[in-house]
This record gives C-alpha cells, structure tokens and sequence, in this order.
C-alpha cells in the first residue's frame, strides 16, 4: 500500500485531526505577555493596542511561530499578514480563517487570540495528519479590530472589503487622549508598513470560505451548558461621537444662571441613548456610551466641551436607526433648553452579516461527527468576519467563556473548549479545502 506521504490524501476523517492542546494553551499565555504589565487580581490583564511595541512584538513572534509550521508569509499595507499552506492546486481561491490579536485597555486574553492561534495550531494540526490540501489553506492575523486607537473597529478587515476608503483610512485620527494628532499613515509607516492601502482590498472570491473561531463574548453557551456555537448571524454595529459645547468656566465664581455647563448636557444625551435602546423592547438593541472626555477636566472648572463615542448595536440596522432618530429628537430639546451646540458626527453604521448557509451546514455535519452538541446562535459582537462577509462567503466557531465576561482581565475559556473549537475550526478547514 502506498504511504500516506507518497499519496497524501486530499479529504480527512475528523478523527484524525489531532489539536495539541497543551502547546495551544501555552501559546495563548505567551500571547499574553505581550503587554504593558498591568497587575490584576482576577485574571490576566492584557492591553495590546494596534502598533504599540506590544502588539508588534507579539506580531513578530506569531510570524516565527507560521515560518517554524513552513507557512508562507506575506503582510499588506496595514499590516493584516496571511500566513499560507500553500494547496495542491494554489491558484483555486483558498479557504481562510482569522481574527486579532489587538486588546483594548485591561482587557483579557482570550479575545481574538483563541481564533489566530487556535488556526495555526488547526493548520498544524492538518499538516501532522498529512494531509494534502487541494485548496491552499490561510490564517489571517487582521490589523485593529478594536476601536481603541483610531475610534473604528476592523480597520483591517474593513479595507480588505472595501468597506472602508484608503484615504479615510489613512486620515482616521488617534481617538485616545493625548493622541489625536496622529494619524493612521503615521502611525502605520512607523510601524513599517508602507505602501497604498489600495493594495489591501481583495477581490470577491478571492476565499472559497472564511470560518472564524472566537469566544462567544455572552453567557448563552455556558447558561445552556453548550461547548460550541455556530453563528448564524452578526449584529449590525453603529458608532457615533456627539461633541457638546456651553460655556465653563470657574466653579465658584461663574452663576449658575450664566453657566451653559457642557457636562450636564452630555449626561441628558446618554441617558437618552439608554432609553430609546431599552424602549425598543428586543433584547438584540443595545447602545452604551463608551467614552466621555471632559474639558478642561479640571474640578473646580464648568466643563465647556464634552466629546462622548456612542457604540449601538442591533440585529436589524432599522431599528437601530430608530434609536437614533429618537435621541435626535431629544438631543434638540436638550440643545434649545441648555443653549448648548451638539454636533453629531457618524463613525460607522454597518449592515448585519448572515453566514454561509453551506459552511453552517459544514459546521453542524462536522458537530454531529464529533458528538458535540452544537448551538446556532446570532453573535452580538462584531468580529472581522462582518467585513469578510463582503467578500466571502463566513461562519463564526464560538466557543463559551465564563460568565459570558470579555473585555474584563477575568474573560477566560477553558482549554477543553478551545481545543473542541480548533479541532472543529481543522475539520472544517480540511473539508472545505476539498471542494
Ligand atoms: O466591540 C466588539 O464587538 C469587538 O469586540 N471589537
Ligand atoms: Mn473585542
Ligand atoms: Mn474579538
């Protein structure tokens, strides 16, 4: 009988895709160093914003991890770097998986990260079962999934679809105090990533399929007592700033009469905010204020500017609107009433993504394989694959995390379900790297 090398096959069984769970497990802990150490009593804190030295350590790090698996390694304009196991016929559209490594401040450890390394180590995974894929298979490491540093959220991704213009992208500001004068074509080219973002956006088909594996960010598998999730659906997310401006000045000697205190006004809209998402009904609306930067920000000064970022997120992006068309409304009474000027300025509205029907269908087959009961659910965060969606036809892997907590030091997955989910995430890889 010919050997497996001889004739690797094209097609795998799931019971052959081995995940090392130990290695992926340590891996995510190496991860997690790369961060400015911040000491937290209930978990392990991670802040890695986009081109920090962090994140571009970590970068480095991952990329020696892909060339130590024999991956090819190529980094676009805006640093989403595509790292390929290169198919028997390499010019079919190859099928792909992704997600981030970028945390936002005090975060945790598990979000983005599960997807980038739970797909290399189910690439390795396929590669030790010896398999031989018809269609290249590729892990995407996307730059800036979070809206920390330049305000919108999968600037990578967003670029990749064509969702996002090069100019605006490379003119988008630091929406951290302190570093509003920089922009992302500084920020970017001091990291070393040249070259015009034009060349970042792909073409539609150019992946087969795209399926991402990420913790669910809820509470719905772990309530249910599920270990895996399959996502139908991505709600549709929505970013706004509301700039307010009175008149401050000093605490003690300005009248109240006389103030147009900018800060009391801010407080009126996001209270507002809360009630038209809560007066929808649906438990898909939701809407919170993120941000709130006070000027001068001095105690004994009446605030005389207040910028607040809005996140608000719905499955039906018209209901979503309705919201805001109630806030606009108060926000007009609240401008004549308080004689203050409210600018609203629109980051992002973004439409819902629906998943592959096939690749869903790919998933539960691969499920029942496995015995694993899985969940079909809508996911209320957004991830990169919103955006892939443009291009490709997504599915999203979920996994549960405790207490459904993400964005916290204590979001953590156990190591049982991360491989469950990488395992899973290879099958489908293999599957579909077939057709
Ligand atoms: O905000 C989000 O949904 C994602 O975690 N960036
Ligand atoms: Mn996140
Ligand atoms: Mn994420």
């Amino acid at each position: 009988m010919q050997t497996r090398i001889d004739n690797p096959p094209s097609r795998i069984a799931p019971s052959e895709v081995q995940i090392d769970a130990t290695r992926l497990n340590d891996e995510l802990k190496t991860l997690a160093t790369f961060t400015s150490i911040e000491p937290s009593p209930d978990g392990t804190a991670v802040t890695r914003i986009v081109f920090t030295s962090d994140d571009l350590r970590a970068r480095a790090w991952l990329k020696s991890l892909a060339a130590a698996a024999g991956l090819v390694i190529r980094e676009d304009a805006v640093g989403n770097t595509f790292f390929r196991w290169v198919g028997a016929e390499p010019d079919l559209p190859a099928v792909a998986t992704g997600s981030h490594i970028d945390a936002i401040p005090h975060a945790g450890m598990y979000d983005g990260t599960v997807g980038v390394l739970g797909g290399l180590e189910a690439i390795r995974a396929l590669k030790r079962s010896g398999l031989r894929p018809r269609r290249s298979i590729e892990l995407v490491l996307l730059t800036s999934e979070e809206p920390t540093r330049f305000g919108i959220g999968c600037v990578g991704s967003r670029l990749i679809s064509g969702t996002l213009s090069p100019e605006r992208a490379d003119a988008l500001h630091g929406a951290q105090r302190g570093h509003e004068d920089e922009t992302l074509a500084q920020v970017r080219a001091a990291a070393g990533f040249a070259g015009p973002l034009s060349s970042v956006c792909l073409p539609s088909g150019h992946y087969h399929a795209w399926v991402e594996l990420h913790i669910e960010q809820g509470p719905l598998l772990e309530r249910e007592g599920l270990p895996l999730g399959i996502v139908t659906a991505i709600a549709a997310p929505a970013g706004y700033t509301f700039t307010i401006e009175g008149i401050g000045g000093h605490a003690g000697a300005l009248l109240m009469p006389d103030r147009r205190d900018a800060l009391c006004a801010a407080s009126e809209i996001i209270l507002s905010i809360e009630r038209h998402a809560l007066a929808t009904g649906v438990i898909d609306t939701v809407a919170t204020v993120g941000t709130c930067d006070v000027y001068p920000g001095a105690v004994n000064s009446v605030p005389s500017r207040v910028t607040l970022q809005v996140d608000i997120r719905d499955t039906d992006p018209v209901r979503r609107e309705g919201v805001m068309e109630g806030v606009r409304r108060d926000v007009e009474q609240i401008r004549a009433r308080r004689e203050v000027r409210i600018a609203e300025t629109l980051v992002n509205a973004d439409q819902p993504a629906i998943s592959s029907p096939h690749i869903v269908q790919v998933l539960d087959e691969i499920c029942r394989g496995y015995g694993i009961p899985a969940k079909h659910l809508v996911a209320r965060a957004y991830h990169d694959s919103s955006f892939i969606a443009g291009i490709a036809p997504i599915a999203m892997i979920f996994i549960p995390c405790r207490g459904g907590v993400s964005h916290r030091p204590d979001e953590y997955a156990a190591p049982a379900d991360i491989e469950r989910g990488a395992r899973v995430l290879a099958s489908a890889l293999g599957k579909l790297a077939a057709e």
